[in-house]
């Protein structure tokens, strides 16, 4: 039996899409909730207590870390040995690895898999689930997963499934940002909308900088050739001249230029300006290329 605790916009959505697969049983402290599923012909318990002695499987899908917290503190000592905990609420890496913590004390095994989508992502089983899994069960629960997403990725232990929604969403919010800019930048000078779209569509602004300079340089150490730093420096300085020529006010593509002249002052300018990793692999110890031998086994 697969308990799901929280009945809301997405808890609901992921028991309807499992239920014709999976025997499912709901639980939600507002009973209305409780109620519309039934109308859904999904079973609802009446307590979180009979959920949870009943369930090998719970998936957990509450508004805040508080409440998480306190539901795992409440059934931990009442589920089945061996059971599982699945949380899908959105929440930091460092709250999942606490929530583990405690369902260990009880035996109890618990992963992250952050969902990649909305309601009707869920709804349509189009959704992505993130995984974060320190315990070696995302084999047990993977039916489970599968029933109620389109892929599955592992992304590393307990907690990395949230980071990696979190750094997913930063990324969409912050090319948000600099398509948004780029587009207002070139209206002023008299290029329409329409062909900032057609621009922007082709490979070289948005998909390069992943698919060659990440993905084909900087996995691989190769900084050799290509367009160098320092090129790359003279030609953001020249964006920040048009708009300041224009009276246009930037955010990101300002401050992303900052890289680029940190990058020439660390003797990075003659290199391709995929070198600028170069300077978090110093900040931070780490090491792009090693990490690519890692994640290539860990895809689901
Ligand atoms: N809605 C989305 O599109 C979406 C997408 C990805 C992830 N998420 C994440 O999923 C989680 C749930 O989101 P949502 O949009 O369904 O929120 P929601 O507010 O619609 O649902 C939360 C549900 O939890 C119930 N609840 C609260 N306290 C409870 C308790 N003590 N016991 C049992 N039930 C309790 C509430 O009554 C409510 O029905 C959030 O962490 C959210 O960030 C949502």
């Amino acid at each position: 039996m697969i308990g799901i605790i929280g009945l809301g916009n997405m808890g609901s959505a992921i028991a309807s899409k499992i239920h014709s697969e999976l025997d499912v049983i709901g639980y939600d402290i507002d009973a209305a909730k409780c109620k519309k599923m039934n109308e859904n012909g999904v079973a609802t318990g009446s307590s979180l207590e009979e959920v949870a002695a009943k369930s090998q499987i719970i998936i957990l899908s509450m508004p805040r870390f508080s409440i998480s917290k306190s539901i795992v503190s409440t059934i931990c000592p009442l589920l089945q040995k061996n059971a599982v905990i699945i949380e899908t609420s959105t929440i930091l890496p460092n709250e999942v690895r606490e929530l583990r913590e405690i369902s260990l004390q009880h035996h109890i095994k618990l992963i992250d898999a952050a969902i990649l989508g909305g309601v009707s992502h869920m709804q349509n089983k189009q959704a992505d689930l993130l995984i974060g899994d320190s315990d070696d069960v995302l084999q047990t629960v993977s039916p489970v997963l599968k029933a109620m997403s389109k892929t599955i990725q592992f992304m590393g232990p307990a907690g990395a499934g949230m980071a990696a929604k979190i750094i997913n969403n930063g990324v969409a919010h912050a090319v948000m940002t600099v398509i948004v800019e780029s587009a207002a930048t070139a209206m002023k000078l008299g290029i329409s909308a329409e062909n900032v779209y057609k621009l922007l569509s082709g490979e070289t602004a948005l998909l390069r900088p992943l698919t060659h300079r990440f993905h084909e340089r900087i996995q691989e150490g190769n900084y050799e050739g290509g367009m160098s730093t320092e090129n790359a420096r003279k030609d953001s300085t020249l964006f920040l001249q048009l708009a300041q020529e224009n009276g246009i006010p930037l955010f990101s593509i300002q401050a992303a230029h900052s890289v680029y002249e940190v990058a020439a002052q660390n003797g990075f300018g003659k290199e391709d300006y995929a070198a600028i990793a170069k300077l978090w692999e110093k900040w931070l110890n780490i090491n792009f290329q090693k990490d690519r031998e890692v994640s290539m086994n860990e895809t689901v």
